[in-house]
């Protein structure tokens, strides 16, 4: 079939709050919006101002009034735990309602925050479908962070309870996460009256009295005296969520998504941008604690009467490469979304992919990839191997849904390898000097987004207005500053190629390298430090460590080097991946005092590098450069 993305973002172009509004048919309103964009509401307009509306009921409950109860919703796929488990529609009503009914006996009302540290759980889906329920607004936080990130969220979000487990499962290790939030309670200044905690048969943990409820009790009892809770009326402007990202400091940014546009925008994409119908079955294999995870794995596939796959386990090892296939197999997966770096993984352990042709993947149409930049090379190893359209599209958590792609729904448009697509409908996408004057195609610059965002786009950073404005409005005036860098071609395919910032991306999760340095700072014989990401063949980006040792702190470099990796992981958690750390006399920097991350990222790399006209000390690169010689650490790039 031709395309019919032009004409659909001609037809956004013209006519946006039309357009909008018409998606808008597909959702379940209490109320109608008295307007689809209000241009004088928020930083820069609401969408479906005026509307009220309940995210859970358009996600599970219409599908059951309108008859399709028995349909599955849910898929549980287990290789860590070896278990599986399927919901109904109906089965799921019954799980959130009852959930919604205990947090609500606990005190959870509307407007309440609930934080949720899950694993890869069903109930870290039923918890948040529970909240939604509930007018509650929820901040997952990923497993893998330790606790002194999980505190600072709940000091930030300030939760009246908060939902977690015992423990995750990573391949050949137990987390046990209790110990983590008692020591994140124990840190943060904001206490939650109780937590919800699940118990898991591989590492059960102590409650504390008084504090801590026992999930599955509780919703057992909840649901043996046949309680639950209806679905309670919010604004569509109301937040759902609030997701943390890194930003540019220790301080996550959070990052709050509406009600109403967000599901106008999530339904819009399931038929349009993956090419789904209601009854299939979708699988995002990334993690509820990422966007990706909220978008795909939780509220998309649901919004839009789907199954969705949740997977507790990796690409590779559990047991083996053809994991994946097996999903799609077991389940009758249609569409695979996932981050190029499990492809990476799963390429470098089966190069040839002699283990697709042990599944049957007849039900199998698209796999879309996104959280970093798609290389060349894996996309057509994809493309080869699986004999399927490989889209690639990119988005940011700000967002919650592509930027840019390409819509199989509407019909795809010929890949352009490295390119993730062309703007989305909603998104006006120009690349900027760094003046603010726009650029001629094919030229690198910043990517900007003309405002308003369309619906899901971010209205505010959770109680940070000057935060919200600074780091992304005032930068280039009348523009969202995306922090990538990249250009848009003469056939308007859009590239992305770095960040702008110090964020870098690691296995498509996204690192603050501010962060990393202001855990390596707090160490006390440190006198300075700088992260980089230098590039990884798997990974995408690894963190790199320079650090200076204070003046007669007569410690050993390598040990010294562990204590930080030790640090990072206990800070930030494991999923920082910070390995190494290179002990370095001095730092190079400007002569105004800044250091030059980006110089030394290239010399990690071996990759060419321009003296910075604006150094100070020249010579200080060439000690970075023997540093790194001298651990062999120069464009290793694995
Ligand atoms: N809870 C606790 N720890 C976790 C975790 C979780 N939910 N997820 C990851 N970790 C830990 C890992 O065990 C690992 O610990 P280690 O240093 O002790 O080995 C560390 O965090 C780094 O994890 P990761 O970067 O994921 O690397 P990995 O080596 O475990 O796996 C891949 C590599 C490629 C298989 C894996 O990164 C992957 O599947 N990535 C997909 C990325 C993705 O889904 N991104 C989301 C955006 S779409
Ligand atoms: P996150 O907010 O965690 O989703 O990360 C968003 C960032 O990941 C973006 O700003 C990009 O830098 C990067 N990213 C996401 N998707 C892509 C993609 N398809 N291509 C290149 N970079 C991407």
């Amino acid at each position: 079939m031709s395309s019919k993305y032009d004409e659909t973002y001609a037809a956004w172009a013209s006519d946006p709050a039309g357009f909008w509004g018409e998606a808008g048919k597909a959702i379940d309103w209490f109320r109608p919006a008295d307007r689809v964009f209000d241009k004088d509401s928020g930083a820069y307009g609401r969408w479906f101002a005026g509307a009220t509306c309940n995210t859970c009921y358009n996600c599970v409950d219409r599908h059951v009034e309108a008859g399709k109860g028995a349909n599955t919703a849910l898929i549980y796929d287990s290789p860590v735990t070896g278990q599986t488990a399927s919901y109904s529609f109906a089965e799921l009503q019954t799980e959130v309602s009852a959930l919604a009914h205990v947090l609500r006996g606990l005190g959870v009302e509307k407007g309440d925050r609930v934080v949720i540290y899950m694993p890869m759980v069903p109930q870290a889906v039923f918890a948040m479908l529970a909240c939604a329920r509930l007018g509650a607004i929820h901040s997952v936080v990923f497993g893998g962070f330790a606790a002194h990130e999980l505190a600072t969220r709940i000091d930030d979000a300030a939760p009246k309870a908060i939902i977690s487990a015992s423990c995750g499962i990573e391949p050949g290790r137990v987390i046990a996460y209790k110990p983590l939030l008692d020591a994140a309670i124990e840190m943060s200044g904001v206490k939650p009256d109780h937590c919800v905690i699940l118990q898991r048969d591989t590492l059960p943990c102590d409650l504390v009295d008084g504090r801590d409820v026992d999930y599955a009790d509780a919703v057992q009892a909840a649901k043996k005296a046949g309680q639950g809770t209806e679905c309670v009326p919010v604004a569509a402007t109301d937040p759902l969520y609030i997701l943390y990202t890194s930003g540019t400091t220790g301080q996550p940014k959070g990052v709050v998504r509406d009600n109403g546009g967000h599901m106008v925008a999530l339904k819009w994409t399931m038929a349009h941008h993956y090419g789904l119908a209601p009854g299939e079955v979708f699988w995002a294999a990334s993690d509820v604690g990422w966007v990706v995870g909220h978008s795909y794995i939780c509220y998309g596939p649901l919004l839009h009467g789907c199954g969705t796959v949740v997977y507790e386990g990796k690409p590779v090892g559990t047991p083996d490469a053809g994991a994946f296939w097996r999903v799609i197999q077991d389940h009758k997966v249609v569409a695979l979304f996932t981050a190029p770096t499990a492809f990476r993984a799963i390429k470098k352990e089966d190069p040839k992919g002699a283990r697709i042709a042990a599944y049957d993947l007849s039900h199998f149409r698209t796999l879309f990839l996104a959280g970093e930049r798609s290389d060349p090379a894996t996309i057509e190893w994809a493309q080869e191997k699986l004999q399927r359209p490989v889209i690639d599209h990119w988005w940011q958590t700000e967002t919650g849904w592509a930027m840019s792609g390409n819509p199989v729904g509407l019909g795809a448009f010929p890949v352009k390898l490295g390119s993730p697509g062309k703007p989305m409908p909603g998104y006006d996408i120009r690349v900027l000097d760094d003046d603010g004057h726009e650029v001629a195609p094919g030229v690198l610059g910043n990517i900007v987004c003309k405002l308003p965002l369309p619906p899901s786009g971010f209205p505010m950073l959770w109680n940070a207005e000057a935060r919200f404005r600074s780091a992304y409005l005032e930068e280039f005036p009348g523009f969202y500053a995306t922090s990538d860098a990249g250009i848009i071609d003469e056939d308007g395919h859009v590239f992305i190629m770095a960040r702008t910032d110090d964020i870098i991306n690691v296995a498509g999760h996204r690192l603050s390298t501010g962060a990393m340095e202001e855990v390596i700072a707090s160490h006390p014989d440190i006198a300075e430090c700088a992260v980089v990401g230098a590039a990884d063949t798997m990974k995408g980006q690894m963190p790199l460590g320079f650090f200076v040792p204070n003046d007669g702190a007569g410690r050993r470099a390598a040990d010294l080097e562990q204590e930080l990796v030790q640090l990072v992981r206990s800070k930030i958690g494991a999923v920082a991946a910070f390995k190494t750390a290179v002990e370095v006399m001095r730092l190079p920097k400007t002569r105004s005092g800044k250091v030059l991350r980006g110089t030394m990222q290239k010399i990690a790399d071996g990759a060419a590098f321009k003296i910075p006209a604006a150094i100070d000390d020249p010579a200080i690169l060439t000690e970075i450069e023997a540093a790194l010689n001298a651990r062999n650490l120069i464009g290793q790039k694995a």
